[in-house]
């Protein structure tokens, strides 16, 4: 089988996957660079730098399994925080995948999409991810989104602030902002919804990463250290999916035909 050729449903039910129970997207807090590395006596930059292997893996396997998209958080508009040479190298790693990619990308038939303030950050990186973006607009395989300088209160406080702008422009009545006008003033405009959230390194948080998106997603924390995260473990993440029953604030299929079978409402109300 080619590297870019997706799976059949054979190839799914080897690994003990079903097409119609994976998700559409999924999204991740790819997290436990440093602890990995400093774990092994390493540098945290180690951890990073292992970490783009884990990248390439997850990519690819999600393209083959034929998901619409990838989200992977790679830089977070907090990350500032971090002292001036993590930051310098997580930079240049980052101007580097997106060149070193570009070639991958177009062979795979991904879509490139970055959100996040790219605005801040270096301008020899923005324009390598622009070249990318333009590069891989026509492709129609696997949108692969990275999130960098991404922070989801900044996103809605951005939305809010362009909605009140056309409201004052008199384009928009206040009466008329509904859920859909609020998506569409989004960074992830005309994105499907995460429908699984994967974390890998054991924190239950979400850290700011896609509020409004991940209202309904589901979650799944891995042990494992972003370095270290494989596709076995992924497949465990889907399993684990396929097994959920989304009820979206509704009732599951069988509880709402045996409260349709058998609930006589005209002696209760
Ligand atoms: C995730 O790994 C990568 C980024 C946030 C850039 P960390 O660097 O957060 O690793 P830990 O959580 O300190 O182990
Ligand atoms: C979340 O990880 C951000 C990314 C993975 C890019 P952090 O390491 O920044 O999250 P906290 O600080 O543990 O919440
Ligand atoms: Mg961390």
């Amino acid at each position: 089988m080619s590297k870019a050729n997706k799976y059949t449903d054979a190839d799914l039910q080897e690994r003990s996957l079903l097409r119609a129970t994976l998700p559409r997207h999924i999204a991740v807090i790819m997290d436990g660079n440093g602890r990995w590395a400093q774990q092994r006596g390493l540098p945290r930059i180690e951890g990073h730098r292992r970490g783009v292997r884990s990248v390439r893996c997850m990519v690819e396997e999600c393209s083959r399994l034929g998901l619409q998209q990838l989200t992977l958080f790679c830089f977070s508009s907090e990350n500032w925080k971090r002292p001036k040479r993590e930051l310098t190298l997580l930079m240049h790693l980052l101007k580097q995948y997106v060149i070193e990619e570009r070639r991958e990308i177009m062979r795979q038939g991904l879509r490139f999409r970055v959100i996040g303030k790219i605005q801040d950050l270096d301008p020899l990186i923005q324009t390598e991810i622009q070249k990318t973006v333009s590069a891989s607009e026509a492709n129609t395989g696997m949108t692969l989104c990275l999130a960098v300088n991404y922070g989801a209160r900044l996103e809605i406080t951005e939305a809010v602030q362009a909605i009140a702008e056309e409201v004052r422009a008199g384009r928009i009545d206040p009466e008329a902002i509904d859920e859909n006008v609020v998506s569409s003033h989004l960074m992830t405009a005309g994105m499907p919804d995460p429908d699984l959230v994967i974390r890998t390194a054991g924190e239950m948080r979400i850290s700011n990463f896609l509020l409004w998106q991940i209202s309904y997603a589901e979650l799944w924390v891995s042990q494992k250290h972003w370095p270290e995260f494989r596709e076995p473990d992924l497949h465990q993440a889907l399993s684990s999916y396929a097994s959920r029953d989304r009820r979206f604030g509704g009732l599951s299929e069988t509880a709402s035909s045996e409260i349709d079978a058998s609930e006589d409402l005209t002696s209760i109300v």
